[in-house]
């Protein structure tokens, strides 16, 4: 068994030692919409520092722990607080809560973010349906000795995220009368913002969003065969696009703004899985 693998099946092993909860739904929470973990039926929740070699987010604002409960009747697991590549983690250890998920059962993933704006018709405060993305300013996450038990060597990542699924959220934001956007989230590294020519790039390259996280997420979970989809909260027009320097307390601020509608959103579309 590789050391990825190994790794992986002692987190599942220290989470079921604690709970036999099957969870039908991952749900990743970005940015601002943390405290939506509180608000479901709570059955458990586990922080990551119980978890032995689970990586541990440093990120202000990001609690760190797996909430196991239920929206409406639906099952689900949250990430409360992500890991992300700029804290330093390899992208093995990056994407390993998103397949410990899989592995505890859940078959849909919804991932949240928020995310630069690119597109000059969004404003902020938008949310975007994400339809596609572009991942390759990140390794890969499957690079090194393919998981067969995981996935095929060359996944097809033709449709990453789901349409259905982008039906639905589409719908859910209609009937809360929110402005929903789509388009394409590219992934950077960070930790630092783009510069004003990046995002030129990122923009003649066909991003609509650019964020820290999330495609490398739906990369494994592709891998894996999960039903993903991807909500991001435009918390900023892009560098060079806004006038106003970027700062995370804005994004924070923004966030916060629009966390209510965000976290309803987000219960109705599960209700709904
Ligand atoms: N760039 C990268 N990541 C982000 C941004 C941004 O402008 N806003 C929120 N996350």
């Amino acid at each position: 068994m590789g050391f990825v693998y190994e790794k992986l099946n002692q987190c599942l092993q220290a989470i079921r030692e604690k709970t036999n909860f099957k969870p039908k739904v991952a749900l990743v929470l970005g940015s601002g919409l943390g405290n939506y973990a509180d608000t479901i039926q709570i059955e458990c929740s586990i922080s990551y520092d119980e978890i032995e070699g689970f990586p541990i987010s440093t990120v202000q604002g990001h609690k760190g722990r797996f909430v196991f409960g239920y929206v409406e009747k639906v099952p689900v697991v949250i990430m409360q607080g992500r890991v992300h590549y700029y804290e330093g983690y390899s992208m093995e250890d990056v994407v390993l809560p998103i397949r410990l998920m899989k592995l505890l059962g859940a078959e849909t993933l919804l991932l949240t973010n928020a995310a630069g704006g690119v597109n000059e018709t969004f404003q902020v405060g938008d949310f975007m349906i994400i339809t596609d993305q572009i991942s390759s300013f990140v390794p890969s996450p499957l690079i090194g000795e393919n998981i067969e038990q995981l996935g095929t060597r060359f996944p097809d990542m033709s449709h990453i995220y789901d349409v259905e699924l982008q039906h639905t959220i589409k719908e859910c934001g209609k009937q809360l009368q929110i402005s929903m956007k789509e388009g394409v989230y590219l992934q950077f590294t960070g930790p630092a913002y783009e510069s004003p020519s990046e995002i030129r790039m990122a923009k003649i390259l066909g991003a609509d969003a650019v964020g820290m996280s999330t495609a490398c997420e739906a990369i494994v979970a592709n891998h894996m065969g999960m039903k993903i989809g991807g909500i991001s909260f435009i918390s900023n027009m892009a560098s060079g696009i806004g006038t106003q320097p970027l700062s995370h307390e804005e994004v924070k601020l923004e966030a916060d703004k629009k966390e209510k509608i965000f976290q309803q959103l987000v219960h109705n579309v599960i209700s709904m899985l």
